[in-house]
């Protein structure tokens, strides 16, 4: 069959709340024009993020009811452990409360001033985070990931010439570890390939530098691989998967996305030391470490979630299904970032509002229209994400439309071509916005907006 079909079925129903175009307008300049202050009940098409907000499954919540509660050497923890050392091998696996803890405690024992962390792209957490600790945070990614029509099958790549270069400059005694991000969020969905991988090892291991991996979306970026990358066809996701963690010496993961819960995370290590400093700080901030600021049902969900993640009809689903979206924007006549990635589709909103500059902040200006036009919440990732004083311009104005994991319908999606192809056509209208309060850190998620 050419259909592909969502493999599952609905059985526990939410009720969406539709709002009129005035009521709209108000919640719009309530929320100073900042999506993230808009209440989700305000909200009818949610794609402001995929993380945390997929649908679990009947297996998963009866995990939930499961969950052994206990402080210490709880049951549910034993079988979160066996299912992440099944899938990664990793012998250190510390649960942690979402991914941003994952990297708040890496950086705090790696960190510091003075030291340099190579990425394709961090996301934003993780810079934060790097930058919170005292270090440098540097993105490497290929050239052809700030070109949003370059068809490019792995444009997460991190470009091998470019580390290089950073190693000859800074030293390799000032880089703790090296990132990669699979797949790459901030540079639009975009998939790493195994071979890219391997390059980044050997660099890696010329130099001594341990070599971590951001996994929030494994699944995904092995499916990726199977799909595009020479040789992979035929091989179970699952080997691909392990071989991208077998790469690695660890790993932050937020189990918000391929982990398939609202919430949780991981942090896998190989090396002894770091993972007995990583315990300790665990400890200090998150909780004991066999549940790492998590309930014990909470780790039979990840442990079934990760499980789901890995079968191979839900990620041909996935996939296909963002694809679609991106397909339909493309019909209307928008510039996405092509191909599209795992998660999301990401406008060009620098293309699409040619008239408002950078500083008027052209993708917000887009997720504004969004909201009034359709009540659809979608997610700046531009110069409101990652400009602000004292940091360069971002190379694309984008605007992520994110898809929660098995929580839309097909009917759902088509909605959303719809409206944004309505908007395509009145795109000269959208007005730019103007800054009125510029949090220092993080700032899309606070910020205030007027219409100028
Ligand atoms: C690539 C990437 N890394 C890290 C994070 C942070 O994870 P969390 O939101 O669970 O803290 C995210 C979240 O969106 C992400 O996409």
């Amino acid at each position: 069959m050419k259909t592909i079909i969502e493999p599952f079925r609905i059985r526990t129903v939410e009720p969406l709340f539709v709002t009129t175009r005035e009521e709209r307008e108000t919640i719009l300049r309530e929320a100073h024009f900042n999506v993230f202050d808009i209440r989700a009940r305000h909200v009818l098409i949610d794609l402001l993020t995929d993380s945390g907000t997929g649908a679990m499954s009947s297996l998963q919540w009866a995990g939930i009811m499961r969950g052994d509660e206990s402080y210490a050497g709880s049951e549910s923890f034993f079988h979160f452990r066996e299912r992440l050392e099944q899938l990664t091998g990793f012998p250190h696996i510390l649960p942690t409360h979402q991914g941003r803890a994952s990297e708040r405690i890496l950086f705090e024992l790696v960190g510091g001033a003075g030291r340099v962390i190579p990425n394709n792209n961090h996301f934003d957490t993780t810079r934060a985070n790097i930058e919170h600790s005292g270090a440098e945070a540097v993105d490497l990614v290929i050239d052809e990931a700030a070109d949003p029509t370059s068809r490019h099958p792995f444009k997460g790549n991190l470009d091998i010439g470019k580390l290089e270069h950073l190693i000859e400059r800074v030293g390799a005694d000032r880089i703790p570890l090296c990132m990669v991000t699979v797949t790459n969020n901030s540079g639009g969905g975009q998939p790493v390939s195994l071979e890219n991988l391997r390059a980044v090892r050997s660099v890696c291991d010329r130099h001594g530098i341990p070599l971590f991996l951001d996994a929030c979306r494994f699944a995904e970026n092995a499916y990726f691989i199977r799909l595009r990358e020479a040789g992979q066809a035929d091989r179970p996701v699952r080997d691909i998967v392990r071989d991208m963690f077998d790469l690695a010496d660890g790993a932050t993961i937020s189990a918000k996305k391929d982990g398939l819960v609202n919430i949780g995370g991981v942090l896998l290590l190989r090396d002894d030391a770091l993972a007995q400093q990583a315990d300790a700080l665990l400890i200090l901030t998150e909780g004991f470490t066999t549940y790492g600021g998590l309930a014990g049902r909470d780790l039979e969900a990840m442990a079934q979630g990760f499980e789901e993640v890995m079968h191979e009809d839900y990620l041909a689903y996935r996939l296909r299904s963002t694809a679609y979206l991106g397909e339909k924007l493309l019909a209307a006549g928008y510039r996405i970032v092509e191909p599209p990635g795992g998660h999301a589709i990401y406008i060009d909103a620098g293309d699409c509002c040619n008239h408002i500059p950078p500083d008027r902040f052209p993708g917000q200006a887009l997720v504004c229209a969004l909201y009034r036009h359709a009540g659809i919440r979608a997610c700046e990732i531009g110069s409101v994400m990652f400009g602000g004083p004292g940091r360069a311009a971002p190379a694309l104005e984008l605007v992520r439309l994110a898809i929660p994991r098995r929580v839309y319908t097909q009917s759902h999606i088509d909605y959303v071509a719809e409206a944004c192809a309505e908007l395509y056509e009145r795109r000269t209208t959208l007005r730019g916005l103007h800054i009125t309060n510029d949090p220092p850190s993080l700032r899309h998620f606070t910020a205030r907006f007027v219409e100028v």
